[in-house]
């Protein structure tokens, strides 16, 4: 079954979070003032298992989900993870089953992972630098670790995306370090717009280095070339070293937003369904899970809540609605 949107959308992508909780405290996403020792932060009975994952994650395929990512918070860090990666992959339907996370725990993790049939991992770095990396993470994790977890992976077979988030007199000098770093290692880098998800990390437009100039800072030194999108609804705008050695790509959500083309469902932890990363609220699905509801009404249930969507947030991003009540990123998962 396909369902479609009020604005023609249809349901292709669920992004799953598997935990609130997070090793890391980056500044764009879990400012430390705000998620202290005081934060509360999901219970565990509160969690969605492993086993009903699974159960909504079938829903979702027989409603057209063909590809799932899981994030969080720190997917990494929920126990035995390899045992939801083995138990998603089974689905009939789903083709593309990733991660994201941030490193931290992939160089134990990857062997597992890749046995459990992750089908590639996605990398969040942003920058090369000690003194830069610690200042975003706040949690003095060093960069080498990270770059230990994507050896890792690569050794286990998954292919891997780097993904970096600029923020505007913070990391813009790791901009051209990541890009010669990671030139013709296999690895593809995307840069991502510092977005105001969420409604803590103190979001001002000013903070966010245009994709645009993104691209000309490195192109200036690497030259590159526009590539096609692969398909319809893809979020990265892709550039390829005109030397043939890989690619970049830069995912544009405040200067360039792709709201049309969205197909992407969300869960939060606790089983609610999220239509857009900067929605204020959720469609419980735990509550028909735990309800008794059969895999049909659970499967009705999404269909309808996906054929009443018609967010589209960032294509109407003013001064006025970065300041709503939104959820926040480590919560809904990025
Ligand atoms: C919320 S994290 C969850 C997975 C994992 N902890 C990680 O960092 O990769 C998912 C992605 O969202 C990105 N992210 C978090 N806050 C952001 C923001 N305000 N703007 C843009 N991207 C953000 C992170 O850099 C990361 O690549
Ligand atoms: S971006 Fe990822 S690693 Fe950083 S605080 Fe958010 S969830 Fe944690």
């Amino acid at each position: 079954m396909s369902v479609t949107d009020t604005l023609g959308r249809p349901l292709r992508d669920l992004r799953i979070s598997v935990t609130d909780r997070c090793n890391f405290r980056c500044v764009y996403c879990m400012p430390s003032q705000v998620f202290g020792p005081e934060y509360r932060f999901m219970d565990r009975k509160e969690l969605l298992t492993f086993e009903e994952i699974e159960r909504v994650a079938r829903a979702f395929a027989a409603c057209g989900v063909e590809k799932i990512r899981i994030t969080g918070g720190e997917p990494l860090i929920r126990r035995d993870l390899e045992r939801l990666v083995e138990g998603l992959a089974a689905i009939e339907g789903i083709s593309d089953l990733t991660l994201t996370t941030n490193g931290a725990l992939l160089a134990q993790k990857a062997a597992a992972l890749a046995a459990a049939g992750l089908s590639r991992v996605t990398v969040s770095l942003d920058a090369l630098d000690d003194p830069t990396f610690r200042a975003m993470n706040d949690a003095d994790f060093p960069v080498a670790k990270v770059l230990a977890g994507i050896e890792a992976a690569a050794a286990a077979g998954l292919p891997v995306k780097v993904n970096a988030v600029v923020k505007r007199g913070l990391n813009e000098h790791a901009i051209l370090e990541l890009a010669r770093h990671f030139k013709g290692s296999g690895h593809v880098l995307r840069f991502i717009e510092y977005m105001d998800v969420g409604a803590t990390n103190g979001w001002r437009l000013d903070d966010v280095v245009p994709a645009a100039e993104i691209v000309q800072a490195i192109g200036a030194e690497l030259p590159l070339e526009p590539l096609e999108p692969r398909y319809r609804g893809e979020v990265a705008r892709r550039f390829a070293y005109r030397d043939g050695s890989g690619e970049i790509g830069v995912i544009a959500s405040v200067t360039q937003p792709f709201c049309g083309d969205c197909t992407r469902a969300r869960i939060s932890a606790e089983g609610k369904l999220y239509t857009c990363l900067f929605a204020a609220k959720g469609h419980d699905l735990r509550a028909l899970l735990r309800g008794g509801a059969s895999d049909e009404e659970l499967g009705e249930a999404i269909a309808a809540r996906w054929a009443r969507r018609d967010d589209r947030y960032s294509e109407i991003r003013s001064a006025e609605t970065a300041g709503l009540k939104k959820v926040e990123m480590s919560y809904i998962g990025g």
